[in-house]
């Protein structure tokens, strides 16, 4: 049996992964903007996006390195503040991060003086379980991102793709109702990568948790998600959202169907065709 992550058993498996209340935003970008200050003026990383996630969903993001990705994702994390507008979770204005978001970064951080499980543990730490029920919930992480042979392990002895688990390890163990992840699986070797988009899936399948999943790679874009959002740069800013009409679970033989490339080929076209800035109809 594939090993899933705690809470899944209890909940709802009955309920439809993608049977969300699409009336209750539980990530809403309110006309978010953030500018950065440069000598001369300011730069505009992201102008004004407005875009309701909601519970349970799982919506990907793809666009051009640079045109606001990791900001749009640092913004629902509270590790940064919009200069325009506001994000919300759950209603509330998002002020600092929170232990209900778990963040995967793009650079993997890891502190090198823990061992993998130490890392694992750290986030947990902050809540008031035991240092039993701590470990157990680390050993779990570590097993479902396949490291558990290297749980003694000091990230200096790890490949990039392990690296890259670990940091992923860390974000299932704390449990976080919504996943914030910037390219997590961009380190990881075609194989291993398949595996963790079916873990990722199967884990969101059983469990009432929302993602936000920012990734260069259009496939495993449309391959995860309920909806794509596709950015375009300068200003950064939302191109369109494309949605992504296919039942879960989603299996090998969908990702070969003719439906899955139709899908596949116009995020492609809405990403490496883009009209410049000024000329693309508003997203409703
Ligand atoms: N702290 C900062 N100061 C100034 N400019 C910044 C800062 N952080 C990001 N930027 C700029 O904002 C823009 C958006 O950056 P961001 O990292 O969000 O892009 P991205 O879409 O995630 O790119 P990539 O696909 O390469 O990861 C870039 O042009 C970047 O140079
Ligand atoms: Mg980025």
């Amino acid at each position: 049996m594939k090993p899933s992550l705690s809470k899944s058993d209890a909940s709802d498996a009955s309920a439809a992964p993608d049977g969300f209340d699409a009336s209750a935003a539980k990530i809403s970008f309110r006309g978010a903007g953030k500018t950065f200050p440069l000598k001369q003026g300011e730069f505009t990383a992201l102008d004004e996006v407005s875009l309701d996630i909601a519970d349970r969903e799982f919506v990907t993001v793809v666009g051009p390195s640079g045109c606001g990705k990791s900001t749009l994702l640092n913004l629902a994390a509270g590790l940064a503040e919009p200069t325009t507008g506001q994000v919300l979770v759950d209603g509330a204005v998002v002020t600092g991060p929170g232990p209900e978001r778990g963040v995967i970064f793009q650079q993997y951080a890891l502190f090198p003086w823990l061992t993998v499980r130490g890392n694992v543990e750290f986030g947990l730490k902050l809540t008031s379980l035991s240092a039993a029920e701590r470990r157990r919930k680390a050993d779990h992480a570590i097993e479902l991102v396949g490291l558990a042979d290297f749980a003694d392990a000091l990230p200096k002895t790890l490949s990039g793709g392990m690296k890259q688990r670990c940091a992923i390890a860390r974000a299932y163990a704390v449990d976080p109702d919504v996943l914030l992840m910037d390219e997590p699986f961009g380190a990881l070797d075609a194989l291993t990568r398949v595996q963790m988009q079916d873990q990722l899936l199967d884990t969101w399948t059983r469990e009432r948790r929302t993602v936000l999943f920012v990734t260069h790679d259009v496939d495993e874009a449309v391959y995860l998600a309920r909806r794509v959002v596709v950015m375009a740069a300068r200003p950064g800013r939302v191109h369109r959202v494309i949605e992504v009409d296919l039942p879960y679970p989603r299996t090998e033989e969908l990702r070969l169907s003719p439906e899955f490339a139709r899908i596949r080929n116009e995020v492609w076209h809405a990403v490496y065709h883009q009209e410049p800035a000024g000329s693309v109809a508003p997203v409703t």
